[in-house]
């Protein structure tokens, strides 16, 4: 498995085949002749244009947005975590906060969407986070708590070490505005402390941590590697192949340095 992880999450873009056939073919041109073997790229485009999204680029996997938690049956317009798997889908973000606030979707829910992942044999990366008011309240640590024992709860140590937790601050998604360095290190201590407390302190370590929020190329390093963080989550500059790959990149670089 790869050091670092880079999550492009395409949310409701691009808006024709045509723009996402543009979109893919420039991803194989930036990608051709590149390596990385410490960084690993994850794509997660609108549901319908996953089969488009088959042919990645080596070192770029399939991952989807959404998932529903049953496996089959008359739930209308949801997708099976069987259908995804069977498309190819290695990973599915859980439990965004655009999901958890235009879709209702509340801890229990993503839980069960995780824990149906987990069983269909996927990823779940599940997104953490409070609100700008929770944060101005000091609430921050209470609400992150309460996400992270939710989704883990009933699992075995086995299941949980596969989850990927992506902290996302909902008040720094498509708004320029950072947490600092420090504030996301004291989450992923937060983390920690939480899963050692469910699980065990190995569990805890292995468990992947993201950031997301407002992630550029140009400050990787103050939210992800010198936060502790083990890759990133990015929303607008993911629809740009060429920020994608200049990441891969970026990681690649500090993997090696780190070993050296
Ligand atoms: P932005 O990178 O556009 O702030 O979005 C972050 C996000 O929500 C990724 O899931």
């Amino acid at each position: 498995m790869a050091r670092f992880l880079i999550v492009g999450n395409l949310k409701m873009n691009p808006l024709s085949r045509e723009e996402v056939s543009q979109y893919l073919s420039v991803l194989q041109r930036e990608m051709s002749g590149k390596k990385f073997e410490h960084a690993a790229g994850v794509l997660c485009p609108p549901a319908l244009y996953l089969n488009e999204f088959s042919e990645l680029p080596q070192g770029i996997a399939k991952g989807a947005q959404n998932v529903f938690w049953e496996k089959s049956g008359a739930y209308t317009g949801e997708l099976s975590p069987v259908m995804l798997k069977n498309d190819g889908v290695e990973y599915v973000i859980v439990g965004h906060s655009e999901r958890r606030q235009y879709g209702n979707e509340d801890d229990r829910i993503v839980r069960e969407k995780a824990h149906a992942v987990l069983k269909a044999l996927m990823v779940p990366i599940v997104c953490v986070g409070e609100t700008g008011e929770e944060r101005a309240q000091g609430e921050t640590d209470r609400v992150l708590e309460h996400q992270v024992q939710a989704v883990f709860e009933g699992l075995s140590k086995l299941q949980a070490e596969k989850i990927i937790l992506a902290y996302e601050p909902r008040w720094a998604i498509g708004t320029d505005t950072l947490p600092t360095t420090n504030e996301i290190l004291q989450v992923k201590v937060l983390i920690r402390k939480l899963l050692a407390e469910m699980f065990d302190s190995q569990a805890a370590e292995r468990v992947r941590v993201l950031y997301g929020g407002s992630v550029k190329s140009s400050f990787l390093g103050a939210v992800s590697w010198e936060a502790g963080m083990d890759g990133v989550l990015v929303g607008r500059e993911s629809l740009f192949p060429y920020e994608i790959v200049k990441m891969l990149a970026l990681f690649e670089e500090q993997a090696l340095s780190l070993e050296a």
